[in-house]
């Protein structure tokens, strides 16, 4: 199924999202943002169990905002597609599911921010990744400056977003920007890597995403209260009652989501 520039397709378990504008290496144009938004509107469902943004190619998951579209803009449209990017793509950082950036190539400025909203990072080997915007009169608005300090730390986010550097998979997995780099294509491994999301018990990957979320905006005693309450969530659940039923019986679980 395709909403514009955005191939949906389900595999899996996941939704599986993949920006189709590899001649413009995967850009962010308004059609663009818009698509990303009429998935969280119309697409996901309550069978999905993970969602993975990719890009179509090799050369770029995202080289960020459509530079050639933003010439022509006036600066209240700038503004308004900045605002887009929080309402269009904004879902993917509070998505009841786990969401996924399967990083085939550059994720550049709103490119890599894009891939910070999401939950969970792969990367191909070759990817490379940087914020730029800097250098282009401008700072990362989509997020950059907020989710990057709270994923690599205060001190390595201020030099990638001060000097812009560049930096290669190898380097971004050692400084934690991304969780694996792949060993496969890189849909496929971030898939097989997934499978203890997919296959697991539903209600308890919300709710642990949850608690997680939670964590990055409550002090301690508010988010241990918090966290006991998605555990509850858990306790009333059919899928704990087969969890231990399963485990008596040496056997795996089938959850249902209930
Ligand atoms: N917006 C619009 N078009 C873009 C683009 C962007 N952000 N990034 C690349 N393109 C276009 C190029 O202008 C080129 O179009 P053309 O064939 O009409 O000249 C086409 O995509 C291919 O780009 P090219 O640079 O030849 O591809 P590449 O595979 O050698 O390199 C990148 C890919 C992503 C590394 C490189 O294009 C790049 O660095 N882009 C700039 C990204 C950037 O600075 N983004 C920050 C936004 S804040």
């Amino acid at each position: 199924m395709s909403a514009g520039p955005l191939q949906i397709r389900r595999q899996d378990g996941a939704l599986i999202l993949t920006i189709q504008r590899e001649e413009r290496r995967n850009a962010l144009d308004l059609a663009t943002l818009q698509a990303f938004g009429d998935v969280f509107r119309h697409h996901l469902t309550s069978e999905d169990r993970a969602v993975v943004v990719t890009g179509s190619g090799t050369s770029a998951f995202c080289a960020g905002a459509d530079l050639k579209e933003r010439r022509g803009m006036s600066l209240d449209q700038v503004r308004a597609q900045l605002l887009r990017y929080r309402s269009d793509l904004g879902w993917l950082s509070t998505c009841p599911i786990p969401t996924v950036a399967a990083i085939n190539g550059a994720a550049l400025g709103g490119g890599l921010e894009l891939a910070l909203l999401c939950d969970l990072r792969v990367a191909a080997a070759t990817a490379t990744f940087a914020l730029p915007e800097t250098s282009l009169g401008i700072i990362p608005a989509a997020g950059g400056t907020q989710y990057l300090p709270r994923i690599v730390g205060a001190s390595k986010a201020r030099e990638l977003i001060l000097l812009g550097t560049r930096i290669e998979a190898a380097e971004a997995l050692r400084i934690g920007l991304i969780h694996r780099v792949a060993t496969a294509e890189v849909v496929e491994d971030a898939l097989r890597w997934l499978e203890p999301v997919t296959r697991g018990a539903p209600l308890a990957q919300r709710a642990a995403l949850r608690a997680l979320r939670a964590a990055e905006r409550l002090d301690l005693d508010a988010g241990l209260e918090f966290e006991r309450g998605c555990y509850e969530a858990c306790l009333t659940s059919e899928d704990r009652v087969e969890a231990l039923a399963a485990f008596a019986e040496k056997r795996p679980p089938v959850f249902k989501g209930r």
